[in-house]
């Protein structure tokens, strides 16, 4: 990959699933391969991690790199989403000991992937992990209604501008359609008042947020992954989840207690597991990072 993400909260997720040689592991969201690289090297030589990555670009390099590795044997790519964890953990036999999801996208989607997710690039506004994923960020922007794109501003970016922003974007779609970055950041811009301009977040960050989450409908995947993960994990089997926006997290601690009040799991760390001060300095990404961890009854 030509941007390198770094895997966050590293040695908190190392601690927590234990890997030992023999165990195996299911990485939800592999990407690089980060966090499968430091858990491949410690279940060596029988155990093997499965992971999971519903990018086609994305997991293409990740195979790749996985057959030139030393750990070609213990490690199996598949490109499907991980709404799609049983199936996928069935056809390969698979027993995991424990379960990782780090949710959200990677250096290289904002940086190298070319499809429009950073509001600092000139790209189409694609904003799919997977093209098969449904329309891409240009088609919902000029084909739904106004009220729709308000409600999704406002519900998935907490935009506190998202009814002049959608107006705007009615507005100017009528003229002619906003295919591009620069396009819809200047129609953002035409509609939030100055001060938002100039405050540390950049006045794009909420709309661009939203629409990457209802693009890939990441908040009911990740619903449904969870919910897959608890039920393939055997007895004392382990689930870590990383998420880094409120909307997710809040969703991971409500299927955790629901969960919880069924017997099915229990939470052996109560606290939020945020990185330590040094991690943040070193990679900023990983400030808005959260994990929760469950243990499977
Ligand atoms: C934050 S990155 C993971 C980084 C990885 N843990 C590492 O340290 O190298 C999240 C990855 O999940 C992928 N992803 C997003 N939604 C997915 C889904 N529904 N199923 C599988 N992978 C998904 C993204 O394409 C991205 O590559």
């Amino acid at each position: 990959m030509s941007s390198i993400h770094e895997p966050v909260l590293l040695q908190e997720v190392l601690e927590f699933l234990d890997p030992r040689p023999g165990k195996n592991f299911i990485d939800a969201t592999l990407n690089g391969g980060g966090h499968t690289r430091a858990l491949v090297e410690r279940i060596m030589p029988q155990g093997r991690v499965l992971g999971i990555e519903w990018d086609p670009e994305v997991a293409k390099m990740a195979a790749e790199r996985a057959a030139q590795s030393l750990y070609e044997n213990n490690i199996i790519v598949v490109n499907d989403s991980y709404v799609n964890m049983s199936s996928i953990a069935e056809r390969f036999h698979f027993r995991p000991d424990g379960i990782l999801f780090d949710l959200g996208l990677s250096s290289w989607h904002y940086e190298s992937s070319g499809r429009g997710f950073s509001f600092k690039r000139d790209e189409p506004l694609d904003m799919r992990f997977n093209s098969a994923a449904g329309p891409s960020a240009a088609e919902l922007i000029n084909t739904y209604e106004v009220a729709e794109l308000e409600q999704i501003l406002r519900d998935y970016g907490d935009e506190q501008f998202s009814h002049p922003i959608a107006a705007a974007i009615g507005k100017a779609r009528w003229k002619k359609p906003i295919m591009t970055v620069p396009e819809l950041v200047a129609v953002v811009e035409s509609a939030v008042p100055n001060w938002y301009k100039h405050r540390k977040i950049h006045f794009a960050t909420k709309t661009f947020q939203a629409l990457r989450v209802i693009v890939n409908d990441e908040l009911a995947n990740v619903k449904i992954g969870i919910l897959a993960a608890i039920d393939l994990l055997p007895s004392g089997g382990k689930l870590a989840v990383i998420s880094f926006q409120g909307h997710e997290d809040k969703i991971v601690r409500e299927l955790f207690k629901q969960k919880t009040k069924e017997g099915i799991i229990e939470i052996p760390i109560k606290r939020t597991i945020r990185p330590k001060w040094e991690e943040q300095k070193i990679n900023p990404r990983s400030r808005s990072a959260k994990m929760k961890v469950a243990l499977k009854i």
